[in-house]
């Protein structure tokens, strides 16, 4: 049966299993996105959610914070959409605003579309950023930098390289256990990925190493660089902006 064409980072051929899908294909998903939220500080006001898919982060963080609005960006409208109805659907429209672009291309664009000329207090993203080269990583986090006052956040949950070949093994077999528990195998899961496209900045699965992933926040200049969770392929990291 031939997949469907999707951009990197949509994963599902059919957008609306994304929600159902992922937390197969990723056994900690919710509490990934459920630490990324706690990393945020309480008075946080505004924070801006990079590659918000289909709204799962930002919808825990307006859950989580009253008084937080989020400014989220992808670029992909069929996540986007989702993302809307969902907001919509459990009152938080209000405080959700959202632009269609590639944060790839806003990192090197000279201008700042006026949705998110604003402030921020912090910036998040889950399991987006690894679209893109290294190279542009590094770009995006000077931007996000640029983005933040002194004192303000970024905290990226994301695949990362494995340290070896035996804990990317028992990843795997671990995986297909917890699909298993939830009533699927993992095959049946994999067979609703969509047929990944490079669209603009971002490409198939780039992985670094948590280590290079640091350096890079470093350099970005970000203090009290660090890994608050980690999970074998899967890590949160980030740090403070001077
Ligand atoms: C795997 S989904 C994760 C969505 C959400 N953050 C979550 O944790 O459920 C990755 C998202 O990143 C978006 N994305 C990937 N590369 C992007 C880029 N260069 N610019 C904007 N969005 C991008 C995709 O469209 C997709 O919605």
């Amino acid at each position: 049966m031939p997949q469907t064409d999707i951009f990197p980072g949509e994963v599902f051929a059919n957008t609306d299993e994304f929600d159902t899908g992922i937390r197969e294909l990723l056994p900690k998903y919710d509490e990934l996105l459920e630490t990324i939220v706690r990393c945020v500080p309480a008075e946080s006001r505004t924070v801006l959610n990079l590659g918000c898919g289909t709204g799962e982060l930002s919808l825990k963080l307006l859950r989580t914070y009253p008084h937080l609005r989020v400014v989220a960006v992808d670029y992909s409208p069929r996540m986007l959409a989702v993302a809307i109805a969902k907001m919509k659907k459990w009152g938080y429209g209000d405080r959700f605003s959202c632009l269609q672009a590639d944060f790839g291309e806003l990192a090197v664009s000279d201008s700042l579309p006026d949705a998110i000329s604003q402030p921020f207090d912090a910036c998040v993203s889950s399991l987006a950023i690894h679209h893109l080269e290294d190279e542009m990583k590094a770009k995006l986090f000077a931007w996000v930098g640029d983005r933040l006052p002194s004192g303000g956040c970024f905290w990226n949950g994301d695949p990362v390289e494995m340290e070896s070949e035996h804990l990317a093994k028992v990843y795997t077999a671990l995986r297909e256990t917890r699909a298993k528990e939830r009533g699927k195998t993992i095959e049946e899961v994999r067979a609703k990925i969509g047929n990944s496209v490079p669209q603009g900045y971002s490409g198939p699965d780039r992985l670094a190493t948590v280590t290079a992933h640091l350096e890079m926040l470093d350099r970005a200049g970000f203090e009290a660089v660090c890994v608050p969770w980690k999970y074998f392929g899967t890590a949160i990291f980030g740090g403070i902006k001077t």
